[in-house]
């Protein structure tokens, strides 16, 4: 079995006391998306999908990649790739060998928080001495002609071209001066300049574009790709005649690949299902208002809201009430890693040995009753099962906008929660289900989602090849 088609085991009645049961039960109220609600979730997402095709600066910004036409399998050559935006910098040497096939050789950087939120110029720096001391590692350190590198920046960026763009926002926890309204193409070539490193930055691309693309290299019928990770987004196909606020030069091309930037959806909170909890973190986090949809389907967030709903009940003396209980730690803010609701999640035991082991490691919580250790786990499902289910409508959403029939299509999905959260996956088949209820008997064959690995990567480097291809025909 693949790790991301790992089971949750569901925890059975809570039997607490009177409180804690009535807590639980208007909990699961508040935290539960019906089917009626997806839908209307899922029919609003298509409105909304629809506006940002055509008008600019929607609240979906269903951003043009650039990136045109298809992908064969059959592209091949060296390139360099730089991904930006997840947990780690990386640097990536990407050989496309034909046939879908593809060997990569990479170099892994933490960003630290001081970085993240310090000036631009720092972090293109020490971007450029991490590119730098790979070249020198690989021995291409000395070249005649510049290398061409896609650059994977997975933040919103307003494309101009394939390798241009202006950021409009900064996600995910960054919060760099001097970059907002800035290309960071040009930033970082200038840094690269400085140092005498001899690469040319010939694409940029998101994430998902990326991973759309590195699932296309081996499955022709790629449909979208997706990041289901620290942060949640999505491309997909278009045909060029939908997208009516497209108003530059003519392209020869049909269609185009579309950056969604879907953790936007409903920042204007007009369907999602908002809780107190929901809203507490919001509140609490460095982007205000913004990324609404994110923050309720992404790893970065769903420990936190979880951590959320402990302490309110902790505040009400529903939950560790023992004298003596260490609350420090999760006291704290993002203390509650989403990877401890996996461990959680899996937990199969029937003295759910693993989820005591959590808290207590983590977490410095000991003598946690049996209610208790119930109690945790429900939360985890709940907050769990909505990311899930939210996510399927997403899918749904692209799948009956572009009109899939029962021949199918590939959605290739990248990212952490996608690959290690207990479930994730067979929850968005239920609500997929739900939503497209005439596929509904067959929908793991006609709403195919897989693992794509390292879109990032291999994405950048085939979107820099689709640049030569492009450049190449103009
Ligand atoms: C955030 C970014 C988006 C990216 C996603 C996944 O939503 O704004 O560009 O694709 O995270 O990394």
């Amino acid at each position: 079995m693949s790790k991301h088609t790992i089971e949750a085991n569901p925890v059975g009645p809570i039997n607490g006391s009177p409180e804690q049961n009535a807590y639980m039960e208007e909990l699961e109220r508040q935290l539960t998306v019906d089917t009626e609600k997806l839908i209307d979730i899922k029919n609003h997402f298509i409105t909304e999908m629809i506006k940002g095709l055509n008008k600019p600066n929607h609240t979906l910004a269903m951003i043009p990649s650039y990136v045109e036409g298809r992908l064969t399998g059959e592209e091949k050559g060296h390139y360099l790739a730089l991904d930006l935006g997840g947990t780690n910098l990386r640097v990536v040497l990407v050989t496309l060998e034909g046939q879908g096939k593809f060997k990569t050789i990479s170099t892994k950087a933490r960003v630290s928080d001081e970085l993240k939120s310090g000036p631009m110029r720092n972090l293109c720096d020490y971007i450029a001495d991490c590119i730098d001391t790979f070249l020198t590692e690989q021995n291409l350190g000395n070249v005649d002609e510049d290398l061409a590198l896609g650059f994977t920046f997975s933040f919103p960026v307003l494309q101009s071209k394939i390798n241009r763009g202006i950021l409009t926002t900064w996600t995910k926890g960054f919060n760099c001066s001097g970059a907002v309204g800035k290309d960071p193409v040009l930033l970082l070539q200038d840094a690269l300049l400085r140092k005498h490193v001899p690469v040319k930055i010939t694409a940029l691309v998101n994430d998902t574009v990326g991973t759309l693309l590195s699932n296309a290299y081996q499955k022709p019928n790629t449909l979208a790709g997706l990041i289901l990770g620290t942060g949640s987004n999505g491309a997909y196909i278009e045909k060029m005649s939908n997208i009516g606020k497209w108003e530059k030069e003519n392209t020869t091309a049909h269609e185009m690949v579309i950056n969604m930037e879907l953790g936007a959806f409903d920042n204007e909170r007009t369907i999602l299902p908002l809780t107190r909890f929901d809203n507490k973190l919001d509140r609490k986090s460095i982007n205000p208002h913004s990324q609404i949809f994110e923050k309720l389907i992404s790893g970065m967030y769903l420990g936190e809201i979880v951590r959320n709903v402990i302490t309110d009940m902790m505040d009400r003396n529903l939950l560790f009430t023992q004298p003596g209980q260490s609350t420090e730690a999760i006291s704290a803010h993002y203390q509650f890693e989403t990877s401890f609701m996996s461990s959680i999640e899996a937990d199969g035991s029937k003295d759910l040995s693993t989820v005591r082991e959590v808290l207590d490691t983590n977490l410095n919580l000991t003598n946690v009753t049996d209610v208790e250790l119930r109690i945790v786990k429900r939360i985890c499902e709940l907050v769990g099962t909505r990311a899930a289910r939210l996510a399927g409508a997403a899918i749904a959403s692209i799948a009956i906008h572009t009109k899939v029939d029962r021949q199918g299509a590939d959605f290739g999905i990248d990212g952490s929660l996608y690959e290690f959260y207990p479930s994730f996956e067979s929850r968005m088949y239920t609500a997929l289900a739900e939503l497209m209820p005439d596929y509904a008997d067959d929908i793991r064959n006609i709403i195919r989602l897989g693992l794509a690995r390292d879109g990032s990567g291999v994405g950048a480097a085939l979107t820099a090849c689709v640049a030569d291809r492009m450049f190449k025909t103009v």
